[in-house]
């Protein structure tokens, strides 16, 4: 849709990602419900946000949530449903490295929770509400590793490789509504989402990292063309194809990425819980061809 008639709640809006989403959407005239959990980075955020607003002034509102809590998701519907929402952008999500017997059973389950639960049921409690406006969007940010699984990111992967799927499904079960749904899967991005050890591996295998406003521009052009799927960045694209056509094809191919998480996981041998606090040190990749 045009972004100006967009009205956008986005999730993960106090994140790298989404703090330039944030700013491109607001840029190009949508009014954005920023959400995330913390009240005073969300309301930085705001003010930072009006101060540099342009033109029309559009609207931009808050409200904190925890994705995880039901109670807190509830009030946000009634939040956005309020608001006159008609764009959904699900771009908060927490990451997940290393051999899957370095990860806890409760990371394992926040990042399902956050990842891939969270999204479903936010869009679930919103589609009574969508189905009322005369257009509305759905946007999944997902990942390259929603569609390439490599190795030292299985439980991340099993994330957002649902989360692809949810979206693919929603979208056709939703065709001839006024209701999109779309995925944007970007590859490694430089934001705190990854620590040195996914810096390490991004190194030693030659993954590229794109900065967070590419990612935020193609999330625009998502929202203005309406695109089924975008992803972004080469050999990312090419591979994303290659492997859901012949993954097997691509097995062989994963040494350097193994080593690398080898040494990884030997620098941290006990099962450790990542922190996802806001600010948190964090870590996420997505995947290429190895090189
Ligand atoms: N960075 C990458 O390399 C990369 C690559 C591909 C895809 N992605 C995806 O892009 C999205 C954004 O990533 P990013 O790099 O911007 O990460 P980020 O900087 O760590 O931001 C994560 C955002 O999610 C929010 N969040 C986390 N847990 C939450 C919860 N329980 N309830 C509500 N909000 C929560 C955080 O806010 P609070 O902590 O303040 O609540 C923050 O706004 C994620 O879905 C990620 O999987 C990232």
């Amino acid at each position: 849709m045009n972004p100006s008639e967009a009205r956008i709640v986005l999730t993960g809006a106090t994140g790298g990602i989404g703090r330039e989403a944030a700013a491109a959407f607001i840029g190009a005239g949508a009014s954005v419900l920023l959400v995330a959990r913390s009240p005073a980075q969300l309301s930085a955020l705001s003010r930072s946000l009006q101060a540099t607003a342009t033109g029309s002034a559009p609207r931009i509102a808050w409200q904190a949530a925890d994705l995880g809590v039901a109670a807190a998701v509830d009030e946000l519907v009634g939040v956005a449903s309020e608001w006159r929402c008609n764009v959904v952008v699900h771009a908060a999500g927490v990451p997940c490295f290393g051999a899957l017997e370095t990860v806890d059973a409760e990371t394992m389950r926040r990042v399902i929770d956050i990842n891939l639960l969270a999204p479903m049921k936010l869009t679930q409690a919103l589609l009574t509400h969508l189905r009322s406006q005369v257009r509305a969007q759905v946007i999944c940010l997902g990942s390259a590793l929603g569609s390439i699984g490599l190795p030292g990111f299985s439980i991340y992967s099993a994330s957002k490789f649902g989360l692809r799927g949810f979206a693919e499904a929603l979208r056709r079960e939703l065709g001839g509504t006024g209701i999109r749904v779309q995925y944007v899967g970007p590859r490694s991005t430089r934001t705190s989402f990854n620590d040195a050890a996914v810096e390490a591996y991004n190194a030693a295998t030659g993954t590229a990292m794109d900065s967070p406003g590419r990612v935020a521009a193609a999330l625009l052009r998502s929202l203005h063309d309406e695109t089924a799927e975008r992803f972004i960045g080469f050999p990312e694209r090419l591979a994303v194809r290659i492997n859901g056509a012949a993954p097997t094809l691509l097995d062989g191919s994963f040494d350097k990425h193994r080593r690398s998480v080898a040494a990884a996981s030997s620098a941290d041998a006990v099962p450790t819980k990542r922190s996802d606090r806001p600010g948190a040190s964090a870590i996420e990749s997505s995947g290429v061809l190895p090189r």
